[in-house]
């Protein structure tokens, strides 16, 4: 089976169905990794440090030199570091310019009929917000999309082979050149402070230690790729969502307080990141199979959202849902630092875009699926308005 054919990238989910149901731990021998489907499992290696590395370098791989790939003792420390620059307070005060950012772009629609929400709304308004808080100027945006895709491509090396090889060349051009802006940036911002990320980053401290540049450097790298890339999907698999299911439209616009549930829901049952990347320290046993000491591990968090185990009738999009226990944003330690950023465009942007959509259906039948393997949304959607 090949799990990167766009028709499974495109709906997975009926064969996260079957795997789960049989056999919930699964060794696939050509990127020799393990994959865990079921939530339990899923859960598990995301929060059992002792037995699950987040370092590649634990399963003999390499990884680019970012929080999400370090453990304890380090990761927390570094997370708290981090955490006094970004703070909920700073991502409360970018409502009103991501209001204005969405007005802006939906304004521009134009009248033919069509849109294609991906391209025209979806990929830059998170792009933007993300360029805006690091400090990137209009001007630059197209090359900050450069360094984003090129960063999102490192997922192939997964499968090793020539598309790998390519997405280790271009990652290692890109890093030379984004090293070197941002390294710009940042003294910029160490000669002359301002009232933004960049600076709370450079000046952020706990129990007298400081963020190294390289750190800083790294965690820029992180949010290029990790600030812009899901929430856009996180917008545009919304509106797959709700195409798919017009009766939850119509609930919606009859009861717009769901919002804040609805948006929980398209990131259980279309989960922006499918997947993401463990290591075993040591032999683990699950579901009676033995993951060995050393290996890549996926856990599949696109198919444990939908475990009937824990989800009730997992396959049907409610946006009332409740509970919803989905592990979309990971979970433990390495839980989703952007998440509250993510919620606050997708709570503004949603409302915003299915108002000016009105009445909408897809204009083709089939998306061409994000380059990224470990992600699930759309390249570009076609709406007939
Ligand atoms: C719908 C949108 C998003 C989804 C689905 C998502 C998903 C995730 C997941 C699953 C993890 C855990 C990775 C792991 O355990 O290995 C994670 C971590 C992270 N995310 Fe997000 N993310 C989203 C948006 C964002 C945004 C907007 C930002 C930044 C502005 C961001 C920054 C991060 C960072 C820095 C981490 C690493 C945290 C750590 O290692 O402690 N994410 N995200």
């Amino acid at each position: 089976m090949d799990f990167f054919s766009p028709e499974i990238r495109r709906n997975p989910f009926p064969v996260y169905d079957r795997l789960r149901a049989a056999a919930p731990v699964l060794y696939e021998p050509n990127f020799d990794a393990w994959m865990i489907f079921d939530y339990a499992g899923a859960k598990q290696a995301l929060t059992d440090h002792d037995r699950f590395s987040s370092s590649m370098f634990t399963a003999s791989r390499g990884n680019p030199d970012w929080m999400i790939f370090l453990d304890p003792p380090r990761q927390p420390k570094l997370r708290g570091l981090i955490g006094r620059a970004f703070t909920p307070k700073a991502i409360a005060e970018l409502a009103p310019r991501i209001r204005e950012l969405s007005r802006e772009l939906l304004g521009k629609v134009g009248g033919c009929g069509q849109m294609d929400v991906v391209r025209e709304y979806a990929t830059p308004l998170p792009m933007i917000m993300i360029a805006e808080m690091i400090g990137v100027p209009a001007a630059e945006w197209p090359l900050f999309r450069r360094w984003s895709d090129a960063i999102l491509k490192l997922s192939h090396t997964i499968s090793a082979g020539a598309s790998a090889t390519t997405a280790v060349a271009e990652y290692s051009l890109v890093k030379t050149e984004m090293g070197a802006y941002a390294r710009a940036l940042i003294e910029e911002r160490r000669t002359a402070p301002r009232d933004d990320l960049l600076t709370r980053l450079t000046q952020a401290e706990v129990d007298g230690e400081r963020l190294t540049e390289q750190e800083i450097l790294g965690f820029v790298e992180l949010l290029i790729v990790a600030g812009q890339e899901t929430t856009s999907n996180l917008i545009a698999n919304a509106v797959l969502c709700f195409a798919e299911n017009p009766d939850q439209l119509q609930r919606l616009a009859d009861s717009p307080e769901l919002m804040t549930k609805a948006i929980e829901e398209v990131l259980r049952f279309r989960s922006p990141v499918q997947w993401v990347f463990r290591a075993t320290r040591c032999d683990v046993e699950m579901h009676g199979r033995t993951i060995p000491a050393g290996k890549l591990v996926l856990p599949m968090i696109g198919s444990a959202n939908r475990d009937p185990q824990v989800i009730t009738e997992p396959n049907e999009f409610d946006i009332g849902r409740e509970p919803n226990p989905h592990i979309a944003f990971g979970h433990g330690i390495h839980f989703c630092l952007g998440a509250p950023l993510s919620r606050l465009e997708a709570s503004i942007a949603l409302p915003d875009l299915l108002a000016r959509l009105g009445r909408f259906e897809l204009a083709e039948e089939q998306w061409q699926p994000r380059s990224a393997l470990h992600v699930h949304g759309p390249d570009s959607l076609t709406i007939r308005l």
